[in-house]
């Protein structure tokens, strides 16, 4: 397995849509365990293959105590979403920033697994949360476009220079 370059807002490629995967090879299984170890590496409980520069619909993650309870989705589809929940989230793509976002607390998710299944996944709360704010990298979105301007103009700004000095 393989550590992959996690990409850091304001990095363009981070808008880009991703496409649907069209069969589960050996490739597709590869970049969903080195994902996992990325994540798990980083520490993180959640990441999109748009985050590693793959622009396909696949996403991992993992919101176990123990991190030993990884979930690889991919091309998933929230069939139904209810209710309301406001966590305050960050992203690895995002570092050392958090803030307030309101999502749906309950979803149904229909995905492929890393062995080319098919299956169903009802999410709540922390996990339901989580498989949005992954499946809205893969749309090319950040939690940081549910934020006022100025607060996302202050992050872009703060981390350009982060990413400057370490350069
Ligand atoms: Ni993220």
């Amino acid at each position: 397995m393989a550590l992959l370059e996690i990409l850091e807002f304001p990095d363009p490629r981070l808008r880009t849509v991703a496409k649907p995967v069209t069969e589960v090879t050996g490739r597709i299984a590869r970049l969903a365990d080195d994902m996992v170890e990325t994540m798990y590496n980083a520490p993180g409980i959640g990441l999109a293959a748009s985050q590693v520069n793959v622009h396909e619909r696949l996403l991992v993650l993992d919101v176990s105590d123990n991190k030993d309870s990884p979930l690889v989705l991919i091309n998933p589809e929230i069939v139904v979403a209810e209710d309301e929940i406001e966590t305050s989230e960050g992203c690895l793509s995002i570092p050392g920033f958090y803030e307030p976002v309101f999502r749906a607390r309950k979803i149904t998710v229909n995905a492929v697994d890393r062995e080319g299944e098919t299956f169903t996944l009802d999410a709540e709360d922390l996990l339901a949360v989580c498989i949005q704010h992954e499946m809205d990298h893969l749309d090319g979105k950040l939690f940081v476009d549910y934020i006022s301007n100025t607060k996302r103009q202050l992050i872009r700004k703060k981390l350009l220079k982060q990413q400057k000095q370490r350069a």
